[in-house]
């Protein structure tokens, strides 16, 4: 296993930031990378994991170690009566393994095709779309420390899943490398989970509801309006949909008539934040190379060759325009170096 110098890191990050590591390291078995915790003395404070490099903006150059797993098996764990435990590596591409599933008869994971990034960052930020957030499917998450190369298995109570969010955005932020991820899916399911938006209309037109009509009306949806990493820099959904209580929805309603919402649970509202933004005057708009996407407003892109800190800077006065005109602060989704 070698360690590259100085390496760049423009094509492992979905933005096209052009950032360089220190070092960089890619180990190719779940042991490698454990060795490599031990024998290099790692730490939270100097070493970074890397994943697909889809929800993070470089807004400089890496002083020490970038680690990115490259193992990627996928394992059928143990089949039950109608449900099974499938195990996915930290390196897989993530959409390398929705489309085995939905092959294979597995159901839960459909809705989430095509979510840019690998299998180990998924619980990171618990990813979600059309409805389904990956934490309803997860079982366990195994991990190796930075500190120490122990290796750890997390339940799925113990990652504390939140709304793109759980432990390892938080308390153990940095602190260990995820190396696997089993999840509890369906067999041959019978039932979906399509009712979000406008996905119903775009599964029924494909003809009875199946894994496979759910995937591809989940791809052709995001395919239309969500720019494509490979050809405009961008890394998904730049900002949280903001969490509001009843008073502060009922504010912003009696004088935005049209805000959309979904009421999440008692007294706790999401708004959009492509909707505030929208609503600020910033889609399409451009601020240098960096610019909010003409098609979706929560979605920062690259126009060509933008520094991390223009996109920065843009996410900077987003944020300022939508708490002059709403009174609410918007959170980055991403994750700033
Ligand atoms: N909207 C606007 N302007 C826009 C786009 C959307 O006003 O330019 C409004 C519309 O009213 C629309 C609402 O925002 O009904 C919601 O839009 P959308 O369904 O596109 O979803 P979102 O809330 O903006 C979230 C996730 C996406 C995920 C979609 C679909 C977050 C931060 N983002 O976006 O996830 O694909 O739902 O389920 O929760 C990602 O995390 O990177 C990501 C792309």
């Amino acid at each position: 296993m070698m360690f590259r110098y100085n390496y760049p890191l423009k094509e492992l990050n979905t933005f096209g930031i052009d950032a360089r590591a220190e070092r960089y390291i890619c180990p190719v078995t779940e042991e490698a990378a454990a060795d490599i915790m031990v024998k290099e003395q790692l730490s939270p404070g100097n070493c970074l994991v890397l994943g697909g490099g889809s929800n993070i903006l470089f807004t400089k150059d890496f002083d020490g170690t970038v680690i990115q797993p490259l193992f990627n098996n996928i394992a059928i764990e143990e089949v039950l009566y109608d449900s099974a435990i499938i195990s996915a590596q930290a390196g897989l591409e993530w959409d390398k393994l929705v489309e085995w599933t939905v092959k294979n008869d597995f159901g839960g994971l459909e809705n989430l095709s095509y979510i840019p990034g690998s299998v180990g960052a998924a619980p990171m930020q618990n990813i979600g779309a059309y409805g389904v957030e990956v934490s309803e499917y997860i079982n366990r998450v195994h991990a190796v420390s930075i500190e120490t190369g122990a290796k750890e298995i997390f339940s799925k109570k113990e990652c504390l899943f939140g709304y793109r969010n759980s432990i390892f955005k938080n308390e153990l932020k940095g602190k260990y490398l995820i190396t696997k991820v089993e999840f509890n899916l369906k067999r041959s399911p019978s039932t979906y989970d399509f009712s979000y938006g406008n996905l119903e209309r775009r599964v029924m037109e494909r003809g009875e509801p199946s894994l496979s009509t759910i995937r591809e009306a989940v791809i052709s949806i995001r395919s239309e309006k969500l720019p494509d990493p490979s050809v405009t820099g961008n890394a998904g959904s730049f900002f949280k949909n903001p969490l509001i209580s009843t008073k502060e929805y009922k504010r912003l309603k009696s004088e935005y008539d049209s805000m959309p919402y979904w009421e999440i649970a008692d007294g706790i509202y999401k708004v959009p934040a492509a909707w505030l933004i929208e609503n600020t005057g910033w889609k399409g708009k451009k601020l240098g190379q960096a610019a909010v996407h003409h098609k979706h407003a929560l979605v920062l892109v690259n126009m060509g060759n933008a520094s991390g800190s223009e996109i920065l800077d843009l996410s900077k006065k987003i944020i300022q325009s939508v708490q002059n005109m709403f009174g609410i602060k918007l959170e980055r989704e991403v994750n700033v170096i």
